[in-house]
């Protein structure tokens, strides 16, 4: 179902953006992003509102008269990080006037929004992930009054359009296609904090992703919990708006995160092996390699049921290459159960898997459930699975020495500023040394050696 909030509602906000500009143009804002993908673009849309207000943002949150934390709550250390920086940042309140902003995840969660009400009185607003398009009014409200605002829904947002935004990358873009899960797996919260699923329209997507290529971005990472659940109605899918965005002109490549293997069907498929800018590695969750676990999980498939998805993705894509998330330890998990998701990853061959130890989620299903694995024995088996995934990622990088790669660049180099950074096609980084005016091309490469988390390489020349 696509609901978008009225133009009228965004007009009011411009409108509150203008009023505040007098009062804080010139004064330095600071972002504190946790979480993933589609925080970052949340983040991007908060930034962009505080750009048009007349803030400028600031990598040092000591410098800042405006701090936002937007949180993430997918696993504990995340929260209990959040609550450490805000300790910090009471001493120096006072001296900026700072203006301290809660949103995200957390702020969704009631035991949280107690814990600042009582003990965390430096927090001036608080705002959630369904009304983050009410940010002017609330800020406009709390400069007026002085008063703290607390403002969270607990039921889902409508999809909103139109307001600033201002992006983090220069040659590649995110665009949340939905928001929201319907999924229920019974170790995550997000269905809690993001609500039921709502998709974006196809035009106002499309709309949007014309835009960047216009402005000179190639790359668009499509973002949703669930993407091939997207539904922009009349019987238009994922698959759809997949084959659409292949045909804009100047986006050479289209990434998505994350799919659930229980919706990918042989339409999406279709679609990746026919589009050309449809990039080659897919992000497939498998979470664990167990059926038994998995039917605990709530994932809807089986072990035999995801390898043979991968074996039908591989026959119609050849080169395809997959990224996955495991979890291990989640509560009954068995030694046996634990081969199962070895043995899985022996056969997919990930050329990355992003592992997590399972931390219990207050008010999900599986907080619940008996038999938790003790953290000793969750810890051994993060270790075994670790030594595992590395060895086989390395194996997979080798194969890569010695070719040449098409890498699309990206920018400097995080650690070496002297070197640029890039991906290939199957979204290894690769670091060389180049000039900064290949920032945005995409240039060949050849590979000369592998360091697991990326390649290096040199710049193959004519
Ligand atoms: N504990 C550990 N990992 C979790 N994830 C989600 N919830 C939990 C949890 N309670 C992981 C899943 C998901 C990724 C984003 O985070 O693997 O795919
Ligand atoms: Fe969480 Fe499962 Fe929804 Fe992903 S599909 S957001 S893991 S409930």
């Amino acid at each position: 179902m696509i609901k978008t909030v009225e133009n009228k509602e965004i007009e009011k906000q411009y409108e509150y953006m203008e009023k505040i500009k007098d009062k804080v143009s010139g004064l330095k804002y600071y972002i504190n992003t946790m979480g993933c993908k589609l925080n970052e673009n949340d983040s991007e849309k908060i930034s962009g509102m505080l750009t048009q207000m007349g803030y400028i943002e600031t990598t040092k949150f000591e410098d800042a008269n405006l701090v936002v934390f937007n949180t993430c709550c997918i696993r504990e250390n995340a929260e209990e990080k959040v609550f450490g920086n805000l300790g910090e940042l009471k001493n120096i309140k006072a001296k900026n006037n700072m203006i301290i902003c809660f949103a995200g995840c957390m702020s969704q969660e009631p035991h949280v929004i107690e814990k600042i009400k009582k003990s965390y009185s430096q927090v001036d607003i608080i705002f959630g992930t369904h009304n983050i398009y009410k940010f002017p009014e609330m800020l406009y409200n709390k400069l007026d009054s002085q008063r703290r605002i607390f403002d969270v829904w607990n039921i889902d947002g409508e999809i909103f359009e139109g307001l600033p935004i201002k992006r983090n990358g220069e040659t590649s873009a995110s665009v949340t296609i939905m928001n929201g899960c319907n999924n229920f797996c019974a170790y995550c919260i997000v269905p809690y904090t993001r609500g039921r699923e709502r998709s974006r329209s196809p035009r106002d997507i499309l709309r949007e992703i014309e835009e960047l290529a216009k402005e000179g971005y190639n790359e668009i990472m499509l973002l949703g919990q669930n993407v091939n659940s997207y539904n922009g109605g009349e019987g238009y899918g994922f698959a759809n708006l997949l084959r659409d965005i292949d045909k804009i002109e100047g986006i050479n490549i289209v990434r998505f995160m994350s799919p659930h293997p229980k919706d990918f069907t042989d339409n999406v498929i279709d679609a990746i092996a026919e589009c050309n800018s449809i990039c080659k590695v897919i992000h497939l969750p498998l979470q664990s390699g167990s059926s038994n676990v998995l039917k605990l999980m709530n994932r809807r498939y089986t072990k035999e049921s995801y390898l043979e998805l991968v074996d039908k993705i591989r026959a119609k894509i050849p080169n395809v290459a997959f990224t996955t998330d495991i979890i291990v330890g989640f509560p009954g998990e068995t030694e046996e159960d634990f081969a199962d998701t070895l043995d899985v990853v022996k056969k997919v061959k990930y050329e990355q898997v992003f592992m997590f130890i399972y931390s219990v989620r207050k008010g999900t299903k599986a907080e619940t459930m008996p038999n938790h694995v003790p953290e000793e024995v969750k810890s051994e088996r993060f270790g075994r699975l670790k030594a595992l995934a590395d060895k086989l990622t390395e194996e997979e990088n080798m194969k890569y020495i010695g070719t040449i790669q098409d890498v699309l660049v990206e920018g400097e180099s995080k650690n070496n500023k002297d070197m640029l950074s890039g991906r290939t096609r199957t979204n290894k980084v690769v670091i060389f040394e180049g000039d900064k005016e290949l920032i945005g091309k995409e240039i060949k490469i050849k590979i000369t050696s592998q360091h697991i988390w990326f390649l290096r390489g040199s710049i193959v020349k004519g």
